[in-house]
């Protein structure tokens, strides 16, 4: 299978960055294709909601990151987010991908994809998340994807809060059973 993994984090020794890499290193023993788009290093305008996307026909009026990204993102069988929680909601780097699909609303529309939600977060309440957790449910329907798990990693606030959790074990097995 063809895997995106989008992340959103600045820190590339980070909590959502540890996910990211535990659940690639299972979804690569499983033999799958890996494509990693780390936001955060990215180029990625936020939608202006002009619809010059749908009027014109000639996608985005940014001709930025995103257009390494779509042709991914259109191929990919899973999506998965890895964010850090910021202010009880994913991080505006990922965010701003996301808003991003509409460009393509048709053709990632009922593509059969499937998607992963992973999380880290500093509180210790899953409340804290369920922000992120609603958005991410919302997107899942309306894109008609198939949402395959979240792992939502509370307490994380830095790396060493995570090492020795089961949060990077069930990234790993998510991957590895892919
Ligand atoms: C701007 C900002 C906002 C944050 N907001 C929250 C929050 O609302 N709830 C929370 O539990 N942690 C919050 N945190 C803590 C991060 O979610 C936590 O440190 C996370 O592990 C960072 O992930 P990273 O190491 O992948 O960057 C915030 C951190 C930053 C920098």
């Amino acid at each position: 299978m063809n895997i995106l993994v989008i992340t959103g984090s600045a820190h590339r020794k980070g909590t959502s960055a540890y996910l990211a890499d535990s659940f690639i290193k299972g979804a690569e023993e499983a033999g799958h294709e890996i494509y990693r788009f780390d936001a955060a290093f990215k180029n990625v305008h936020p939608c202006i909601g002009c619809d010059s996307c749908r009027n014109t026909g000639k996608g985005c009026v940014f001709k930025d990151d995103m257009q390494e990204l779509n042709p991914k993102l259109l191929k990919a069988d899973v999506v998965v987010f890895a964010s850090p929680i910021y202010y009880y909601d994913i991080n505006a780097q990922i965010k701003a991908v996301i808003d991003r699909f509409y460009a393509n609303n048709a053709a990632l529309k009922s593509a059969g994809k499937k998607a992963v939600l992973m999380l880290t977060y500093g509180d210790e309440t899953d409340e804290s998340a369920e922000g992120a957790a609603a958005s991410y449910r919302g997107m899942v329907k309306y894109l008609e994807w198939e949402n395959i798990g979240v792992i939502s990693a509370k307490a994380c606030y830095v790396l060493e809060d995570i090492v020795h959790t089961e949060y990077p074990k069930q990234a790993y097995e998510l991957g590895r059973s892919l």
